[in-house]
């Protein structure tokens, strides 16, 4: 499939942008500070806190760091869960809801199995989930472009 331009210049801090690539939803979540501080965080509460797992198809070499990313404030991940392929619901607030533990620091959570993912796309342990959300190959072209594939 050709690679997907994206233009980011409007996506505010703690918004999430959901585009097409290659007949996948991929997610564009652009981090607030805090956002970003959460990581850390939960780094102790994910399976596979530095992408060890699979890299090759999961995680670019680039985006095998805390971050997941590229620059630390841009998420790029495949919105589709590693345990049946479900697409996860996107829970970015922190703090207690429905079906989420209580010090929930924002992240995804899929509706199938109740499986949890952290801002990161970062799989929590103990839930069906194997592994960590795909981050895609991107890159970004001037500060406002990014081009994903
Ligand atoms: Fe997501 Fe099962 S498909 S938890």
């Amino acid at each position: 499939g050709a690679p997907v331009e994206v233009d980011i210049a409007d996506l505010a801090l703690g918004e999430l942008k959901t585009v097409e690539w290659r007949g996948k939803p991929v997610w564009i979540l652009k981090r607030s500070p805090e956002m970003v501080a959460s990581l850390k965080k939960t780094d102790g509460q994910v399976a596979d806190p530095k992408s060890e797992r699979n890299p090759e198809e999961l995680t670019p070499e680039y985006a095998r760091n805390e971050y997941r990313s590229r620059k630390p404030e841009i998420l790029v991940a495949v919105g589709i869960c590693s345990h049946l392929g479900c697409s996860p619901t996107t829970k970015l607030q922190a703090g207690p809801q429905p079906s989420l533990p209580d010090d929930w620091q924002g992240g995804f959570l899929c509706p199938c199995h109740g499986s949890t993912f952290d801002l990161a796309g970062r799989v929590y342990k103990n839930v069906p989930a194997p592994d960590n959300l795909q981050v895609p190959p991107h890159m970004f072209v001037g500060d406002t472009k990014l081009v994903i594939g």
